[in-house]
């Protein structure tokens, strides 16, 4: 029996090892293109409906198919599998073998266009794994664009009155919400934005290998990785000081704009952007573009989790009261050293003067009428010594012995140039009354109790806080 067992295990074996053999032969030797065009042929056949259209399907040679275009130094093999594309016979099949969706290719003829210019992709490839290049072990950098992202490709020709005229309104909305949600508050475009976040000038050419992955959820490609780090920030690179809100729509509406934002440009010929005169933003829009991020509304002080710091309230009429326009202006110019807060002025963020000016007349706009009473600063013979005692007691808990404040104290950073160098009457003022409706408690007869003399005294120490040795918190 052993004998008999043993050749015929031999002999199964053989021919197992032998299909395999086959098989691989025949992945090697007839590629994946074949086996779609072999089955559009089948689909052509029976859909032509009179004998000349059947005569040429039968006619149909299955052989590999490329778009070269020169212009755009492209040679697209995607009809090579997608041949049916033009085929208007098609519509009711599945993909690769369906007709186009919509009028695309009347508009752009694909002898001009090839597949490319608004898929992405890798044309000159012939495997779907490597052409789409989606999954994360493909050998290449730039998969095709999720058709839920395409409009992003139509903004390299179109301007966005023409996209938005013509129904393009995800990567419209997009544009509308990079400049509405303060975006610009942390990324420089053009060279104006602030400075937390990174520069995003050609943000939508870097390639897949640019990102960090290790928390990706879904496909390892840059455009999921967007959506995703839209959503979330924080769970795709941890250490992320990143702001922002935004539902899925939105989400996938910014991740369309953002990859609107290349390094490379089409050749002119193909574009048909008209220069639109930019509209004047008003302070408003200014607010919304740069600010809004961080401050919100501004009515309300917030302690800020990611910051570690509270951010104050901006358009407080407790503030507004008291701060002349001109602090404001130095504060958004010169920015708080040491804080998340830029410095906004031309060589820094680089706002121009006038577009400052907009953006402190709207912060104003709401100031009470008729100041506070004027405390008289100057009328106080004042002691620092006595001041920094003071201080110590009443202030520093929440502004840190240092005056810095952040790193998990509630009230703000009084070290920096711009409070440092503010009226001593505006700081008195501060003190006295506060700012209600924040952290920042009046310490006069309204609300602590200290005396005139105790507030002069504690606002003559603030002033030359920049000069104290104090480094250390405690
Ligand atoms: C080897 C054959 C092959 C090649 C080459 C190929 N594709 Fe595909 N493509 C397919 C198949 C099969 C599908 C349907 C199944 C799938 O999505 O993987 C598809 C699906 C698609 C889809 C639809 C995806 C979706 O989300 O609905 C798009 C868009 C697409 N291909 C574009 C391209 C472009 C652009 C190229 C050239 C860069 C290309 N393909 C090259 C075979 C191919
Ligand atoms: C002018 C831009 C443009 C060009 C050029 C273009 N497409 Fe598309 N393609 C689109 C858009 C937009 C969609 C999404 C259509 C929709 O959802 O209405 C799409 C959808 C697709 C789909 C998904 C299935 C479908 O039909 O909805 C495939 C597959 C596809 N295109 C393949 C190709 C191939 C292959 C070429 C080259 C021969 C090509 N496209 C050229 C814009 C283009
Ligand atoms: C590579 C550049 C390029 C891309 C990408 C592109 N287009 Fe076009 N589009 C053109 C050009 C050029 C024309 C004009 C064609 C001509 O010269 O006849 C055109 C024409 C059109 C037209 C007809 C308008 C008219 O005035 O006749 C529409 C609508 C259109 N495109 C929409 C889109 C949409 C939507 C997308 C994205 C899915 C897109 N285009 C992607 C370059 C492009
Ligand atoms: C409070 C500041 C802040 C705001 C507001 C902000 N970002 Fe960011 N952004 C960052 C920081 C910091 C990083 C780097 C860490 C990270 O990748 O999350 C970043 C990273 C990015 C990246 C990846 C850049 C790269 O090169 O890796 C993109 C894209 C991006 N932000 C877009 C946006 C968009 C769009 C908005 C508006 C909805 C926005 N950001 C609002 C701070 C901010
Ligand atoms: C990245 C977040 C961020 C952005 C964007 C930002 N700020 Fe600030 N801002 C802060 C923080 C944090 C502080 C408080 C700093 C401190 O601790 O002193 C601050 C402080 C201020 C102050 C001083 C308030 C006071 O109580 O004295 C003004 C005024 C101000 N910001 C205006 C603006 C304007 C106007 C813009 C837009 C052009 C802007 N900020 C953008 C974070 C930001
Ligand atoms: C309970 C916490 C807390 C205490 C105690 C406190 N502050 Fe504040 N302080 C804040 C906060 C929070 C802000 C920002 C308020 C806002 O949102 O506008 C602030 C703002 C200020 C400002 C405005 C700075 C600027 O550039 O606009 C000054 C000045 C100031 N505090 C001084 C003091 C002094 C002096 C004391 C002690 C007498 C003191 N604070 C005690 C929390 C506190």
């Amino acid at each position: 029996m052993n004998r008999r067992f043993y050749s015929g295990l031999l002999m199964w074996s053989s021919i197992v090892l032998l299909i395999f053999v086959l098989i691989a032969g025949y992945k090697e030797f007839t590629p994946e293109w074949k086996k779609y065009q072999a089955k559009y042929k089948e689909l052509y056949m029976k859909n032509a409906k009179d004998e000349t259209i059947k005569a040429k399907a039968k006619a149909f040679k299955i052989e590999l198919q490329q778009i070269y275009v020169d212009k755009l130094n492209s040679a697209d093999r995607c009809i090579s599998c997608h041949i049916g594309v033009e085929n208007p016979m098609m519509a009711k099949e599945a993909v690769p073998y369906k007709t186009h969706s919509g009028n695309y290719l009347d508009k752009h003829p694909i002898a001009r266009f090839g597949c490319t210019s608004c898929h992405g992709g890798q044309g000159r490839v012939t495997t779907t794994k490597d052409a789409h290049a989606v999954e994360h072990d493909a050998h290449y950098d730039y998969p095709i664009v999720p058709v839920k992202y395409i409009q992003s490709s139509c903004a390299q020709c179109h301007d966005y009155n023409m996209l938005e005229k013509n129904g393009a309104d995800k990567v419209v909305k997009g544009r509308k919400l990079f400049n509405e949600k303060g975006c610009r508050g942390c990324h420089k475009v053009d060279g104006v934005g602030g400075v937390l976040g990174k520069v995003l000038d050609g943000i939508g050419s870097q390639p897949r290998i640019y990102f960090p992955m290790r928390h990706i959820k879904g496909e390892a490609t840059q455009y999921t990785w967007h959506k995703e780090h839209f959503l979330d920030p924080r769970a795709l690179v941890p250490e992320s000081e990143m702001k922002v809100i935004l539902n899925e729509e939105e989400a996938d509406a910014l991740a369309t704009y953002v990859l609107t934002i290349t390094s490379t440009e089409m050749p002119r010929e193909y574009r048909r952007i008209r220069p639109s005169l930019e509209a004047e933003l008003d302070g408003d829009a200014l607010y919304k573009k740069y600010c809004v991020a961080c401050h919100t509304a501004g009515k309300e002080s917030y302690f800020d989790e990611i910051f570690n710091r509270t951010i104050p309230a901006i358009m407080n009429p407790a503030f507004l009261r008291i701060a002349d326009n001109k602090f404001l202006k130095s504060s958004v110019s010169e920015g708080r050293e040491g804080t998340q807060m830029t410095s906004w002025k031309p060589s820094a963020a680089g706002l121009s003067e006038q577009d400052i000016d907009k953006i402190v007349g709207y912060i104003a706009k709401e100031r009470p009428a008729g100041g506070a009473p004027r405390f008289n600063f100057a009328g106080f013979k004042t002691d620092t010594k006595r001041g920094e005692t003071l201080y110590n007691i009443r202030c520093a808990l929440c502004h840190g012995k240092d005056g810095k404040g952040g790193a998990g104290f509630l009230g703000i950073n009084l070290r920096n140039p711009v409070t440092q160098s503010a009226d001593p009457e505006f700081l008195a003022v501060t003190v006295r009354d506060g700012r209600t409706g924040t952290p920042m408690v009046p310490f006069g007869k309204a609300g602590v109790g200290l005396s005139e003399q105790d507030m002069a005294d504690i606002v003559s120490y603030v002033k030359i806080l920049s000069q104290s040795k104090i480094a250390a918190k405690n």
